[in-house]
C-alpha cells in the first residue's frame, strides 16, 4: 500500500469549509484567468479514463494546460497495456510515479479507492461506476452558487435515472450539508434513489420526496437537475428500453416552471431534454459544462498544495465475506484487501458503500 494522499473519492471525506473554499476560489479562477496562468508549470496530470468521457476528461485536461501543467494519459483502456491484462493496483502503480496527480474513470465502483491504495501521488476520482462523481457535484456546485447565489433553501428536482446516476447520489449528498434544502426525487420505481444516499439525506435532517410526475414537480421547482437514463448500466436492453423514454423535458412542460428555475445536467444529453429547450434562457446544462473547467482548475491547484493524508482503510475484514454489489473492484481485482465499515450484522463496503448482510 501507497503511503496517504490528498486523494478525492468521495466529497463527503472532506468539511463543508473545504468544498466552498473551492468554490470560492473557481470564481476567482473564472473572474481572473491571467492570474493562474503558469501556477502548475513542470506537473503532469494523467488521466486514466477506462470508460467513455467527453466533459470529465477534456475539462481536467484544459483545467492543467490553463495552469501550465502537462497531462498524459489514456482515454481508452484497449490501447494501453489494459489490453493485455494488466491490473489496476500494477497501471496505478506506475503511471502515478511519471505524474503529480492522476485523474480515473472507471466502470467498477470503489475503483478509485482502489487506485488510491497503491497510488504515490493525490488520486482524483472522476466517476466509479454507478457509485459517485465528485467533480461533477464540484461543478454542480459551483453553477448553484454562480447563477443561484445560494447553496440553502433551495427545492431541487432530480429527475430520471437516480438508481445509476452517480452525479445524482453525489449531488444529493453534497447539497444535503448546506441548510434547509427539500429534494423532489422524480423517479420510476424501479430507478429510485439508493437507500444508502437516502441514509444520508436523512441523517442530515433534510426533507425529501419521491414522486413520479415530472410535470406535477416543475411549479414548486428552484432546479430542476434532469439526468440521463444510464444505458449502459442496465442488465439487459428490454430493462433499459423500459425507462427509456419516462421523462422528456419540452418546452410545454417549461410553461409549467417557475420563470426564475433553472435546468441543469451533467450530460451527455439523449433524449430526455428536447433540443427546443436549448433556447429557453433557463437552460444552463452548457454552462454548468463551462463552470466544469474552473472548478477542476481550483480543484488541481488545491489537491496539488494540500498536506491533508487520509489513512488507506478504515474499515475491516471479515472472514470469508465479499461485497454483494456485483459491480464492486473487489469482486474484479482479487487481490484488494476486503474491507466493511460499522457494527452489528449490516455493514458497508468501503470501497463502493453497499450494505453488506453479514449472516
Ligand atoms: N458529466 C460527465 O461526466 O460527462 P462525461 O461523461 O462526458 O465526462
Amino acid at each position: 500500500m501507497s503511503k496517504g494522499f490528498p486523494h478525492l473519492i468521495d466529497l463527503n471525506d472532506y468539511p463543508i469549509s473545504w468544498w466552498n473554499k473551492i468554490i470560492k476560489l473557481g470564481h476567482d479562477i473564472k473572474n481572473n484567468p491571467q492570474d493562474y496562468l503558469d501556477v502548475c508549470k513542470g506537473k503532469i496530470m494523467a488521466t486514466l479514463f477506462y470508460e467513455p468521457s467527453t466533459r470529465t476528461q477534456m475539462s481536467f485536461q484544459t483545467a492543467m494546460i490553463r495552469l501550465g501543467g502537462s497531462i498524459i494519459g489514456f482515454d481508452n483502456p484497449s490501447t494501453s497495456s489494459v489490453f493485455k491484462g494488466e491490473n489496476l493496483k500494477d497501471t496505478t502503480k506506475v503511471i502515478s510515479s511519471y505524474s503529480d496527480i492522476l485523474i480515473i474513470r472507471h466502470p467498477n465502483e470503489g475503483a478509485a479507492k482502489a487506485a488510491s491504495l497503491t497510488s504515490d501521488c493525490p488520486v482524483i476520482n472522476a466517476g466509479d461506476g454507478g457509485h459517485l462523481h465528485p467533480t461533477q457535484t464540484l461543478t454542480d456546485l459551483l453553477t448553484l452558487k454562480e447563477e443561484k447565489c445560494r447553496l440553502d433553501n433551495l427545492v431541487i428536482g432530480l429527475c430520471g435515472d437516480l438508481k445509476n446516476g452517480r452525479t445524482v447520489h453525489s449531488l444529493c449528498k453534497a447539497l444535503s450539508c448546506y441548510p434547509n434544502n427539500h429534494f423532489v426525487l422524480i423517479s420510476t420505481e424501479d430507478l429510485k434513489l439508493p437507500a444508502y444516499v437516502k441514509d444520508v439525506l436523512t441523517v442530515n435532517n433534510c426533507k425529501f420526496t419521491e414522486v413520479s410526475s415530472l410535470e406535477e414537480s416543475l411549479p414548486s421547482l428552484d432546479v430542476l437537475y434532469m439526468t440521463r437514463i444510464q444505458k449502459e448500466r442496465f442488465a439487459s436492453e428490454e430493462e433499459y428500453l423500459a425507462e427509456k423514454d419516462t421523462y422528456i423535458l419540452d418546452r410545454k412542460k417549461m410553461l409549467r416552471a417557475p420563470k426564475d428555475m433553472i435546468i441543469l445536467h451533467p450530460l451527455p444529453r439523449v433524449e430526455e431534454i428536447a433540443i427546443e429547450v436549448d433556447d429557453d434562457k433557463r437552460a444552463l446544462y452548457f454552462k454548468q459544462a463551462e463552470y466544469g473547467v474552473y472548478i477542476r482548475m481550483a480543484l488541481i491547484l488545491t489537491i496539488l498544495n494540500s498536506k491533508t493524508i487520509f489513512p488507506n482503510l478504515v474499515g475491516q475484514p471479515y472472514l470469508g465475506v465479499a461485497c454483494s454489489n456485483p459491480k464492486c473492484i473487489t469482486n474484479y481485482e482479487h487481490y484488494l484487501p476486503k474491507s466493511f465499515r460499522g457494527i452489528g450484522d449490516i455493514v458497508e463496503c468501503e470501497y463502493c458503500d453497499e450494505r453488506v448482510l453479514l449472516k
